[in-house]
């Protein structure tokens, strides 16, 4: 965890150096509504390198690089160096530095750090969450109806809008607000940390998911892949929260569609 630490601080300050001219960063398109810039690419070799240079036989899974197949078989980090590219790109200060690692297929480690307000989320398994200093805990409301729950939307050229809508018209039924932040990642933290009840999106990968899974779990939160299964990563799907909400929120997304 140390090692994920520092290099999230140094790559961190970049991102933090590189979101105060933004304006002059060179920006490119992977896709349709799917933006990388200088600041990504940078922040990603900087983390490859330092944890590379820490840990020189684990493989290495990243957005913005060909994964590294490790020599020992049995570690990988999996890093999303700037999660949250569109809300950096247009001077939001909601984006972060995503680093797990992975263990025979298990998150053992994450640290997520939004360089923007300082705020560092850690988890080691069977240690806990923590914000800071300070320990978390998901929130404690059982009822829907008392919940704000974060989502992701699909964007231009991702995803299935209609489908995504009836699942948005289904839980915005059912709960005290919906809000969507615009970085997995953080959004995942802010489940552990009780600030949302819950969340759920689609379309995801590894590297928006891997440490904000364990930070859930270790701040006693419950995770599950969108048909209720024990795979997000692999199926980039996730919903999310006390064990109450989730099982409530997966309920309330697979309610059937009236006249169907
Ligand atoms: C994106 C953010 C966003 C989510 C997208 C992700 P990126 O990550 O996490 O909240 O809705 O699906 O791709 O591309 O900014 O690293």
């Amino acid at each position: 965890l140390n090692v994920m630490v520092q290099a999230a601080f140094k790559a961190g300050k970049g991102l933090a150096r590189d979101f105060g001219e933004v304006q002059n960063l060179q920006v490119s398109l992977k896709g349709p509504g799917d933006y990388v810039s200088q600041a990504d690419r940078k922040a990603e070799k900087l983390i490859r390198d330092e944890l590379l240079k820490a840990r020189p036989t684990y493989g290495f899974l990243g957005e913005e690089s060909e994964e590294i197949i490790g020599t020992d078989g049995a570690h990988r980090w999996i890093v999303d160096p700037l999660d949250g590219t569109t809300n950096f790109l247009h001077g939001i200060p909601h984006f972060a530095i995503s680093i797990a690692l992975e263990r025979q297929g298990e998150i053992v480690a994450a640290a997520v750090l939004n360089p923007a307000t300082d705020e560092l989320y850690t988890a080691e398994r069977g240690g806990g969450a923590f914000l800071n200093d300070r320990r978390l805990r998901v929130a404690a409301r059982k009822n829907l109806s008392d919940a704000v729950i974060g989502t992701g939307t699909p964007h231009l050229g991702h995803g299935n809008h209609g489908s995504y809508l009836v699942e948005l018209r289904h839980v915005m039924g059912e709960v005290a607000g919906i809000r969507r932040m615009g970085a997995a990642s953080l959004d995942l933290a802010y489940v552990a940390a009780g600030r949302f009840d819950g969340f759920w999106e689609r379309g995801l990968h590894a590297w928006d998911l891997a440490a904000g899974i364990l930070l859930i779990r270790e701040a006693g939160g419950w995770v599950a892949d969108i048909d209720g299964g024990n795979k997000p990563m692999e199926d980039g799907s996730i919903v999310a929260g006390n064990e109450y909400i989730r099982k409530a929120l997966h309920d309330v997304l697979h309610r059937p569609i009236p006249g169907k």
